[in-house]
């Protein structure tokens, strides 16, 4: 048994859905969370900047205790060399493990600019399903949209262009590559309502767990967490309740580098 939290980063909130996922399968393990609201987005900036950055996110959790750290951000995860991955604690960044996606005719594939530069998704996705089309969509500022509390109208404009620009009006699977997008998935569902959606959050989540139990390091308390933020708004204490239905409020912290 292990009671120290789990470490979860992003680049903001987008971390938060990946934070669901782990307490619905692991309801007495902490988190430490940590989003990096202060420089976010992270998805429209160069790689060297995104490592820096990722890397002084992780060594914050470190510092902290955390005894595993899950790199909830798909754009931090594509951009780490696998150095990065080897640490005094497992470090874990987004799934790419598309086995369960199911087949489906074409895929939209919604990322930052900076992970669909990577081309890592299509390329997990067609190791596994080689028949599938897919249709890559950079949505450019929706994290950063989503991340200032823009309302519906702007959220759905702006995704509506990235769907007609890069062609995805005929996709029948929607990949969340990007943790902020789940926050609307009702957003998506309204735009493709016959579509099927898949969360590789959910995946990494049971990653999380899978090592946890094999290392013998789950937890047996009570599942108390903390938030901290870069910069706070009211947003992230908002969606801790709202969203994880917890108590905790959100905590302005500094890390070095930033
Ligand atoms: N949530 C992040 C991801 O999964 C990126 C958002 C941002 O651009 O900062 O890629």
């Amino acid at each position: 048994m292990d009671n120290r939290p789990i470490g979860v980063m992003d680049s903001g909130i987008g971390g938060l859905t990946v934070v669901r996922s782990i307490l619905e399968l692991c309801p007495r393990e902490s988190i430490l969370y940590l989003g990096d609201t202060a420089r976010n987005p992270y998805g429209e900036k160069a790689d060297s900047w995104i490592m820096k950055c990722g890397e002084e996110l992780k060594n914050f959790l470190i510092a902290r205790g955390v005894k595993m750290v899950v790199v909830a951000c798909n754009t931090i995860t594509f951009h780490e060399p696998p150095l990065f991955y080897q640490d005094t604690v497992p470090v874990i960044g987004m799934s790419t493990d598309y086995s369960s996606a199911g087949a489906a005719r074409k895929v939209g594939i919604f990322a930052t600019p900076a992970s669909i530069r990577t081309h890592a998704h299509k390329k997990a996705l067609q190791s596994v399903w080689p028949d599938m089309e897919t249709a890559e969509v950079p949505c450019e500022g929706l994290a950063h949209a989503i991340e200032s509390g823009e309302g519906r109208a702007v959220l759905k404009n702006m995704l509506e262009e990235a769907v007609y620009q890069y062609d995805a009006g005929d996709i029948d699977m929607i990949l969340f590559g990007c943790t902020h997008y789940p926050l609307i998935e009702d957003l998506f569902r309204e735009l493709f309502p016959s579509a099927v959606f898949f969360d590789p959050g959910a995946v990494t989540a049971e990653r999380a767990s899978g090592i946890l139990k094999t290392c013998h390091m789950e937890a047996d308390g009570d599942g108390e967490s903390h938030f901290c933020f870069t910069k706070k708004s009211e947003q992230e204490s908002c969606l801790i309740k709202k969203f994880l239905h917890r108590k905790e409020k959100a905590e302005e912290i500094r890390i070095a580098g930033e």
